[in-house]
Protein backbone atom coordinates (compact mmCIF):
# COMPACT_ATOMS: atom_id res chain seq x y z
CA UNK A 1 0.00 0.00 0.00
CA UNK A 2 3.08 2.18 0.46
CA UNK A 3 3.91 2.38 -3.03
CA UNK A 4 0.27 3.36 -4.25
CA UNK A 5 0.73 6.52 -1.50
CA UNK A 6 3.98 7.21 -3.07
CA UNK A 7 2.43 7.05 -6.32
CA UNK A 8 -0.39 9.51 -5.40
CA UNK A 9 2.30 11.73 -4.39
CA UNK A 10 4.62 11.66 -7.27
CA UNK A 11 1.36 12.11 -9.77
CA UNK A 12 -0.52 15.32 -7.45
CA UNK A 13 3.22 16.59 -7.56
CA UNK A 14 3.41 16.02 -11.89
CA UNK A 15 0.29 17.45 -12.15
CA UNK A 16 1.09 20.49 -10.09
CA UNK A 17 4.12 21.50 -12.18
CA UNK A 18 1.76 21.09 -15.20
CA UNK A 19 -0.68 22.93 -13.73
CA UNK A 20 1.48 26.00 -14.61
CA UNK A 21 1.98 25.13 -18.10
CA UNK A 22 -1.15 23.84 -19.13
CA UNK A 23 -3.86 25.31 -17.59
CA UNK A 24 -6.83 23.66 -19.54
CA UNK A 25 -5.85 20.38 -19.27
CA UNK A 26 -7.88 17.57 -17.71
CA UNK A 27 -5.44 16.95 -14.72
CA UNK A 28 -6.73 19.16 -12.17
CA UNK A 29 -9.95 16.91 -11.78
CA UNK A 30 -7.47 13.35 -11.45
CA UNK A 31 -5.75 16.08 -8.30
CA UNK A 32 -8.87 16.74 -7.35
CA UNK A 33 -9.64 12.57 -6.84
CA UNK A 34 -6.59 11.93 -5.02
CA UNK A 35 -6.96 12.73 -1.11
CA UNK A 36 -4.80 14.71 0.96
CA UNK A 37 -5.04 16.13 4.64
CA UNK A 38 -5.86 19.84 5.20
CA UNK A 39 -4.88 21.07 8.52
CA UNK A 40 -7.82 24.09 9.84
CA UNK A 41 -8.28 26.22 12.92
CA UNK A 42 -8.12 29.55 15.01
CA UNK A 43 -4.69 31.34 14.65
CA UNK A 44 -2.03 29.58 16.95
CA UNK A 45 -4.32 26.83 17.79
CA UNK A 46 -1.09 25.06 16.83
CA UNK A 47 -1.27 23.99 13.37
CA UNK A 48 2.15 24.35 12.09
CA UNK A 49 3.33 22.83 15.44
CA UNK A 50 1.15 19.50 14.93
CA UNK A 51 2.38 19.00 11.10
CA UNK A 52 5.91 19.35 12.50
CA UNK A 53 5.40 17.07 15.16
CA UNK A 54 3.66 15.07 12.31
CA UNK A 55 6.98 14.90 10.18
CA UNK A 56 9.41 14.64 13.26
CA UNK A 57 11.57 17.48 12.00
CA UNK A 58 11.50 21.19 12.88
CA UNK A 59 10.86 23.13 9.74
CA UNK A 60 7.62 25.46 9.82
CA UNK A 61 7.56 28.81 10.57
CA UNK A 62 5.83 28.84 13.64
CA UNK A 63 4.45 31.98 16.59
CA UNK A 64 2.07 34.22 17.57
CA UNK A 65 -0.04 35.82 15.26
CA UNK A 66 -0.65 35.37 11.40
CA UNK A 67 2.85 33.04 10.70
CA UNK A 68 1.38 31.04 7.79
CA UNK A 69 0.58 33.05 4.96
CA UNK A 70 -0.18 31.07 1.83
CA UNK A 71 -0.93 27.44 1.68
CA UNK A 72 1.85 25.22 2.54
CA UNK A 73 1.38 21.72 0.11
CA UNK A 74 3.61 19.18 2.22
CA UNK A 75 3.90 15.71 0.73
CA UNK A 76 6.29 13.33 3.05
CA UNK A 77 7.87 10.35 1.03
CA UNK A 78 8.65 7.70 2.96
CA UNK A 79 12.82 6.48 2.25
CA UNK A 80 14.76 3.65 2.83
CA UNK A 81 16.26 2.74 5.94
CA UNK A 82 19.29 4.66 6.18
CA UNK A 83 19.15 7.35 3.68
CA UNK A 84 19.52 10.57 5.02
CA UNK A 85 16.35 13.06 5.15
CA UNK A 86 15.94 15.91 2.31
CA UNK A 87 13.85 18.25 1.40
CA UNK A 88 12.81 19.41 -2.05
CA UNK A 89 10.48 23.09 -3.20
CA UNK A 90 8.95 22.63 -6.28
CA UNK A 91 9.99 26.40 -7.21
CA UNK A 92 13.22 25.08 -6.73
CA UNK A 93 13.96 21.64 -8.52
CA UNK A 94 16.92 20.23 -8.11
CA UNK A 95 18.01 22.04 -5.28
CA UNK A 96 18.50 19.21 -2.03
CA UNK A 97 17.65 20.74 1.07
CA UNK A 98 19.35 18.81 4.17
CA UNK A 99 19.47 21.29 6.81
CA UNK A 100 16.36 21.97 7.76
CA UNK A 101 16.32 25.02 9.18
CA UNK A 102 16.90 26.39 5.64
CA UNK A 103 13.71 25.10 4.94
CA UNK A 104 12.30 27.16 7.17
CA UNK A 105 13.89 29.88 5.75
CA UNK A 106 13.15 29.43 2.27
CA UNK A 107 9.13 29.20 3.02
CA UNK A 108 9.52 33.06 5.10
CA UNK A 109 11.24 34.44 1.80
CA UNK A 110 9.31 32.64 -0.63
CA UNK A 111 5.96 33.97 1.52
CA UNK A 112 7.41 36.96 0.91
CA UNK A 113 8.38 36.54 -2.31
CA UNK A 114 4.31 37.15 -3.09
CA UNK A 115 2.81 38.48 -0.20
CA UNK A 116 5.77 41.44 0.91
CA UNK A 117 7.47 41.19 4.37
CA UNK A 118 3.69 42.32 5.70
CA UNK A 119 0.39 40.37 7.13
CA UNK A 120 -1.07 39.61 4.22
CA UNK A 121 -1.99 36.57 2.51
CA UNK A 122 -1.65 34.57 -0.60
CA UNK A 123 -3.99 31.33 -1.92
CA UNK A 124 -0.98 30.84 -3.81
CA UNK A 125 0.42 27.12 -2.46
CA UNK A 126 3.82 26.93 -1.83
CA UNK A 127 4.98 22.73 -2.37
CA UNK A 128 6.97 21.13 -0.61
CA UNK A 129 8.59 17.58 -0.57
CA UNK A 130 10.18 15.69 2.45
CA UNK A 131 11.94 12.56 1.46
CA UNK A 132 12.81 10.23 5.21
CA UNK A 133 13.09 6.94 5.86
CA UNK A 134 11.35 8.25 9.03
CA UNK A 135 7.99 9.36 7.84
CA UNK A 136 5.19 8.07 7.06
CA UNK A 137 3.23 8.43 3.43
CA UNK A 138 1.04 11.34 3.16
CA UNK A 139 0.22 14.95 1.65
CA UNK A 140 -0.78 17.26 4.10
CA UNK A 141 -1.32 21.08 3.94
CA UNK A 142 -0.45 23.73 6.33
CA UNK A 143 -3.24 26.82 5.79
CA UNK A 144 -3.25 30.35 7.55
CA UNK A 145 -5.15 30.14 10.65
CA UNK A 146 -9.34 31.73 11.16
CA UNK A 147 -9.70 35.07 12.39
CA UNK A 148 -11.90 37.70 13.60
CA UNK A 149 -10.68 40.67 12.88
CA UNK A 150 -8.72 42.23 10.46
CA UNK A 151 -5.51 43.69 11.96
CA UNK A 152 -3.06 46.61 11.32
CA UNK A 153 -1.86 46.12 7.99
CA UNK A 154 -4.53 43.76 6.93
CA UNK A 155 -7.13 44.72 4.33
CA UNK A 156 -10.49 44.13 5.83
CA UNK A 157 -11.23 41.22 3.62
CA UNK A 158 -8.89 39.16 5.07
CA UNK A 159 -10.98 37.06 7.36
CA UNK A 160 -13.23 36.42 4.43
CA UNK A 161 -10.35 35.84 2.00
CA UNK A 162 -8.47 32.98 4.74
CA UNK A 163 -12.19 31.62 5.21
CA UNK A 164 -12.49 31.55 1.45
CA UNK A 165 -8.86 29.67 1.12
CA UNK A 166 -9.71 27.17 3.67
CA UNK A 167 -12.94 25.89 1.64
CA UNK A 168 -11.30 25.96 -1.41
CA UNK A 169 -9.04 22.94 0.21
CA UNK A 170 -12.08 21.33 2.55
CA UNK A 171 -15.06 21.86 0.34
CA UNK A 172 -13.44 18.78 -2.19
CA UNK A 173 -15.08 15.52 -0.22
CA UNK A 174 -11.39 13.52 -0.74
CA UNK A 175 -9.86 16.18 1.62
CA UNK A 176 -9.40 14.81 5.09
CA UNK A 177 -10.01 17.59 7.68
CA UNK A 178 -7.42 17.88 10.36
CA UNK A 179 -9.71 19.71 12.85
CA UNK A 180 -7.20 21.86 15.63
CA UNK A 181 -9.00 23.00 18.54
CA UNK A 182 -6.80 24.47 21.66
CA UNK A 183 -8.20 23.08 24.73
CA UNK A 184 -8.00 26.02 26.58
CA UNK A 185 -10.74 26.77 24.78
CA UNK A 186 -14.17 25.84 24.89
CA UNK A 187 -15.22 23.22 21.98
CA UNK A 188 -18.42 25.00 21.55
CA UNK A 189 -16.32 28.10 19.96
CA UNK A 190 -13.75 26.12 17.70
CA UNK A 191 -13.28 27.10 14.09
CA UNK A 192 -11.70 24.14 13.22
CA UNK A 193 -15.46 22.57 14.07
CA UNK A 194 -17.18 24.86 13.07
CA UNK A 195 -15.82 24.39 9.28
CA UNK A 196 -15.84 21.09 9.91
CA UNK A 197 -19.49 21.05 10.38
CA UNK A 198 -20.42 22.99 7.09
CA UNK A 199 -18.49 20.87 5.24
CA UNK A 200 -18.38 17.34 6.96
CA UNK A 201 -21.75 17.41 9.25
CA UNK A 202 -21.46 13.19 9.81
CA UNK A 203 -17.85 13.75 10.83
CA UNK A 204 -16.61 11.18 8.36
CA UNK A 205 -13.22 12.74 7.24
CA UNK A 206 -12.79 15.13 9.97
CA UNK A 207 -10.14 14.24 12.86
CA UNK A 208 -10.11 16.27 15.50
CA UNK A 209 -7.06 17.52 17.21
CA UNK A 210 -7.03 18.74 20.43
CA UNK A 211 -3.81 20.92 21.37
CA UNK A 212 -2.58 22.78 24.74
CA UNK A 213 -3.45 20.26 26.77
CA UNK A 214 -0.58 21.19 28.99
CA UNK A 215 -1.96 24.58 29.35
CA UNK A 216 -5.64 23.87 30.63
CA UNK A 217 -6.69 25.68 33.69
CA UNK A 218 -5.88 23.60 37.02
CA UNK A 219 -8.65 21.60 38.23
CA UNK A 220 -10.08 20.99 34.70
CA UNK A 221 -9.25 18.63 32.32
CA UNK A 222 -10.39 17.67 28.23
CA UNK A 223 -11.91 13.76 29.01
CA UNK A 224 -15.53 14.87 27.87
CA UNK A 225 -14.05 16.10 24.06
CA UNK A 226 -11.06 12.93 23.79
CA UNK A 227 -13.68 10.82 24.88
CA UNK A 228 -16.10 11.64 22.46
CA UNK A 229 -18.75 13.11 24.50
CA UNK A 230 -18.36 16.66 23.84
CA UNK A 231 -18.59 16.26 20.00
CA UNK A 232 -18.77 13.29 18.12
CA UNK A 233 -16.88 12.49 15.11
CA UNK A 234 -16.33 9.39 13.33
CA UNK A 235 -13.02 8.70 14.48
CA UNK A 236 -11.60 9.47 17.78
CA UNK A 237 -10.10 12.63 19.01
CA UNK A 238 -6.31 12.83 19.80
CA UNK A 239 -4.74 14.95 22.51
CA UNK A 240 -1.18 16.73 21.52
CA UNK A 241 0.90 18.72 23.11
CA UNK A 242 3.17 20.65 21.38
CA UNK A 243 6.20 23.13 22.28
CA UNK A 244 5.12 26.19 24.25
CA UNK A 245 6.58 29.41 22.92
CA UNK A 246 9.24 29.29 25.49
CA UNK A 247 10.40 25.88 24.34
CA UNK A 248 10.77 27.45 21.16
CA UNK A 249 12.48 30.30 22.15
CA UNK A 250 14.99 27.45 23.66
CA UNK A 251 15.11 25.32 21.29
CA UNK A 252 13.72 22.48 22.76
CA UNK A 253 14.44 19.83 19.83
CA UNK A 254 11.65 17.52 18.40
CA UNK A 255 13.54 14.46 20.60
CA UNK A 256 12.66 16.01 23.72
CA UNK A 257 9.26 17.69 22.62
CA UNK A 258 8.32 13.86 21.48
CA UNK A 259 9.66 12.64 24.66
CA UNK A 260 7.85 15.24 26.55
CA UNK A 261 4.86 14.38 24.80
CA UNK A 262 5.05 10.83 25.54
CA UNK A 263 5.56 11.47 29.63
CA UNK A 264 2.55 14.12 29.69
CA UNK A 265 0.16 11.55 28.90
CA UNK A 266 1.66 7.96 30.22
CA UNK A 267 2.41 10.29 33.81
CA UNK A 268 -1.33 12.45 33.90
CA UNK A 269 -4.02 11.11 36.39
CA UNK A 270 -6.31 12.64 33.94
CA UNK A 271 -4.83 11.14 30.30
CA UNK A 272 -3.02 7.85 31.28
CA UNK A 273 -5.75 5.30 30.31
CA UNK A 274 -5.97 6.99 26.99
CA UNK A 275 -1.88 7.06 26.66
CA UNK A 276 -1.81 4.79 23.73
CA UNK A 277 -4.29 6.79 21.41
CA UNK A 278 -2.78 10.12 22.28
CA UNK A 279 0.23 12.12 20.79
CA UNK A 280 1.72 13.16 17.75
CA UNK A 281 3.48 9.89 16.84
CA UNK A 282 -0.20 8.03 16.58
CA UNK A 283 -1.73 10.73 14.80
CA UNK A 284 0.84 10.47 12.32
CA UNK A 285 -0.23 6.30 11.95
CA UNK A 286 -3.37 6.41 12.21
CA UNK A 287 -3.74 9.35 9.35
CA UNK A 288 -1.33 7.43 7.09
CA UNK A 289 -3.68 4.32 7.67
CA UNK A 290 -7.23 6.39 6.77
CA UNK A 291 -5.17 7.95 3.71
CA UNK A 292 -4.83 4.06 2.60
CA UNK A 293 -8.21 2.92 2.96
CA UNK A 294 -9.57 5.76 1.66
CA UNK A 295 -7.49 5.30 -1.74
CA UNK A 296 -8.79 2.07 -1.70
CA UNK A 297 -11.79 2.52 -1.51
CA UNK A 298 -11.68 4.89 -4.56
CA UNK A 299 -9.66 2.81 -6.35
CA UNK A 300 -12.13 1.98 -8.78
CA UNK A 301 -12.97 5.57 -9.54
CA UNK A 302 -9.46 6.75 -9.58
CA UNK A 303 -8.85 4.00 -12.25
CA UNK A 304 -11.40 5.19 -14.77
CA UNK A 305 -10.19 8.80 -14.43
CA UNK A 306 -7.21 7.75 -15.05
CA UNK A 307 -7.94 5.66 -17.59
CA UNK A 308 -9.60 8.89 -19.06
CA UNK A 309 -6.84 10.77 -18.39
CA UNK A 310 -4.18 8.51 -20.00
CA UNK A 311 -6.74 8.91 -23.13
CA UNK A 312 -6.44 12.57 -22.95
CA UNK A 313 -2.96 12.59 -22.83
CA UNK A 314 -2.48 10.43 -25.30
CA UNK A 315 -4.60 12.77 -27.61
CA UNK A 316 -2.71 16.02 -26.72
CA UNK A 317 0.28 14.72 -27.18
CA UNK A 318 -0.35 13.24 -30.51
CA UNK A 319 -1.88 16.76 -31.49
CA UNK A 320 0.27 18.55 -33.60
CA UNK A 321 -1.73 21.63 -34.61
CA UNK A 322 -1.66 22.48 -30.88
CA UNK A 323 1.67 23.20 -29.80
CA UNK A 324 2.36 22.25 -26.57
CA UNK A 325 5.55 23.84 -24.36
CA UNK A 326 8.15 21.27 -24.21
CA UNK A 327 8.35 21.78 -20.40
CA UNK A 328 4.76 20.92 -20.83
CA UNK A 329 5.49 17.96 -23.13
CA UNK A 330 7.79 16.57 -20.99
CA UNK A 331 5.83 16.74 -18.12
CA UNK A 332 2.80 14.51 -19.73
CA UNK A 333 5.06 12.10 -20.49
CA UNK A 334 6.04 11.87 -16.74
CA UNK A 335 2.33 12.21 -15.62
CA UNK A 336 1.36 9.14 -18.56
CA UNK A 337 4.10 6.83 -16.78
CA UNK A 338 3.08 7.50 -13.61
CA UNK A 339 -0.80 7.09 -14.40
CA UNK A 340 0.31 3.56 -15.61
CA UNK A 341 2.87 2.41 -12.66
CA UNK A 342 -0.16 3.72 -10.85
CA UNK A 343 -2.44 1.34 -12.63
CA UNK A 344 0.01 -1.39 -12.65
CA UNK A 345 0.48 -1.52 -8.85
CA UNK A 346 -2.99 -1.26 -7.57
CA UNK A 347 -4.02 -4.18 -10.19
CA UNK A 348 -1.62 -6.43 -8.66
CA UNK A 349 -2.91 -5.12 -5.27
CA UNK A 350 -7.08 -6.14 -6.53
CA UNK A 351 -5.87 -9.54 -8.05
CA UNK A 352 -3.19 -10.27 -5.77
CA UNK A 353 -3.21 -11.01 -1.85
CA UNK A 354 -6.44 -10.52 -0.11
CA UNK A 355 -8.69 -12.95 -1.71
CA UNK A 356 -11.78 -11.48 -1.20
CA UNK A 357 -11.04 -8.84 0.52
CA UNK A 358 -10.45 -6.16 -1.71
CA UNK A 359 -12.96 -4.85 -4.13
P1 LIG B 1 -0.71 28.07 14.16
O1 LIG B 1 -0.83 29.56 14.06
O2 LIG B 1 -2.04 27.42 14.36
O3 LIG B 1 0.07 27.45 13.05
O4 LIG B 1 0.05 27.78 15.54
P2 LIG B 1 1.61 27.57 15.81
O5 LIG B 1 1.99 26.15 15.60
O6 LIG B 1 2.39 28.62 15.09
O7 LIG B 1 1.63 27.82 17.39
C1 LIG B 1 1.23 29.03 17.96
C2 LIG B 1 1.84 29.19 19.35
O8 LIG B 1 1.26 28.25 20.25
C3 LIG B 1 3.34 28.90 19.37
O9 LIG B 1 3.94 29.84 20.24
C4 LIG B 1 3.44 27.51 19.96
O10 LIG B 1 4.63 27.33 20.69
C5 LIG B 1 2.25 27.46 20.89
N1 LIG B 1 1.73 26.08 21.02
C6 LIG B 1 1.20 25.31 20.03
N2 LIG B 1 0.79 24.11 20.51
C7 LIG B 1 1.08 24.12 21.84
C8 LIG B 1 0.90 23.15 22.91
O11 LIG B 1 0.40 22.02 22.72
N3 LIG B 1 1.32 23.54 24.16
C9 LIG B 1 1.87 24.77 24.41
N4 LIG B 1 2.25 25.06 25.66
N5 LIG B 1 2.04 25.69 23.43
C10 LIG B 1 1.66 25.38 22.17
NA1 LIG C 1 0.36 31.56 14.71
MG1 LIG D 1 0.76 28.23 11.25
Amino acid sequence: MDSLIALVNRIQRACTVLGDHAGDAALPTLWEALPSVAVVGGQSSGKSSVLESIVGRDFLPRGSGIVTRRPLVLQLQKTEQGLQDYAEFLHLPKKRFTDFSTVRKEIEDETNRLTGKSKQISPVPIHLSIHSPNVVNLTLIDLPGLTKVAVEGQPESIVQDIENMIHSYVDKPNCLILAITPANQDIATSDAIKVSRQVDPAGERTFGVLTKLDLMDKGTNARDVLEGRSYRLRNPWVGIVNRSQADINKNVNMIAARRHEREFFATSPDYSHLACQMGSEYLARILSKHLESVIRTRIPGIASLINKNIDELEAELACFGRPVAVDARAQLYTILELCRDFERVFKEHLDGGRPGGDR
